[in-house]
């Protein structure tokens, strides 16, 4: 008998948001509308994502960007619906207690432009689920999401790596999922992933285009038995003012000049 002790679970939903076409021409028309303000290179190029300053950027509170800040029906559809993806998973396939539900603490867009990009493994942090929706893709020409095992401490202390005759739960160091179009793929948060170059080639090299959404989740309240505290959004605002030893006027001033996006708040953007 072999008991499977450990294991992690990768979501992806059966079903599809019905408005996608909607909502892949609505974000197009974002990306353009926004661009200026909202855009942000990552890696050597290639790489650009929508409303997610860098982390480097993370000494100035008032940048926390959210692409849900935009009010718009077809976003506040598509929230909702994530929610409900992801509440599903953590309560029936985590079966953690979340009597009260979650919520996507930030959500952007993560676009692959340029033949050879990648996006290297990394970690969402703060959070308890992140996922994925994969707005413009084509399993034929753009790369899968790849998640590297966890249980695979090769990073950090010698590892013994030996070849198999077949990859399985017990000996796969990694995994690069099958995707598609509208495909909405959800994990624990601690789990490390990235993805590899595209392998762009005719007929498709004018159009590369690998768009995705993504972002975390975390339930509005975590209740254990011992305690239980409520989750909430940041107030820029709030954060600022209440640190307003760190950051006087002036520093704010600086700060926001010295950058090239500033925070948004639903009423406040361009049409
Ligand atoms: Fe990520």
């Amino acid at each position: 008998m072999i008991v499977e002790m450990f294991s992690v679970p990768l979501g992806i939903v059966d079903g599809y948001f019905t408005k996608h076409n909607e909502l892949k021409k609505f974000m197009y028309d974002v990306v353009d509308r926004y661009q200026p303000d909202h855009r942000w290179e990552f890696g050597g190029g290639g790489i650009e994502n929508y409303f997610n300053p860098p982390g480097y950027l993370d000494d100035d509170p008032t940048l926390y960007d959210s692409l849900f800040l935009i009010d718009e029906p077809i976003l506040k559809e598509f929230n909702a619906w994530c929610v409900e993806q992801i509440d599903f998973f953590v309560s029936n396939t985590l079966e953690y207690l979340n009597p009260k539900g979650g919520m996507i603490l930030d959500c952007w867009g993560n676009r692959c432009t340029e033949e050879g990009a990648y996006v290297v493994p990394h970690i969402h942090t703060n959070c308890i689920v992140s996922a994925t929706y994969n707005l413009n893709f084509d399993p034929a020409q753009h790369a899968c999401l790849e998640f590297i095992n966890p249980l695979n401490q090769g990073g950090t202390a010698p590892m013994i790596e030996m070849a198999s005759v077949e990859n399985n739960q017990f000996n796969a160091l990694n995994l690069t999922t099958r995707a598609k179009e509208g495909d909405f793929l959800m994990w624990p948060s601690y789990l490390k992933h990235g993805y590899g170059a595209s392998q762009i080639h005719e007929p498709y090299k004018n159009n590369i285009d690998r768009f995705t959404l993504a972002m975390n989740y975390m339930p509005k309240q975590v209740t254990s038995s011992r305690y239980a505290f409520k989750v909430s959004p940041p107030d820029p605002d709030a954060i600022r003012w209440e640190e307003g030893a760190a950051y006087l006027e002036d520093d704010y001033e600086r700060h926001k000049k010295a950058s090239t996006g500033h925070p948004i708040r639903p009423g406040e953007l361009p049409r």
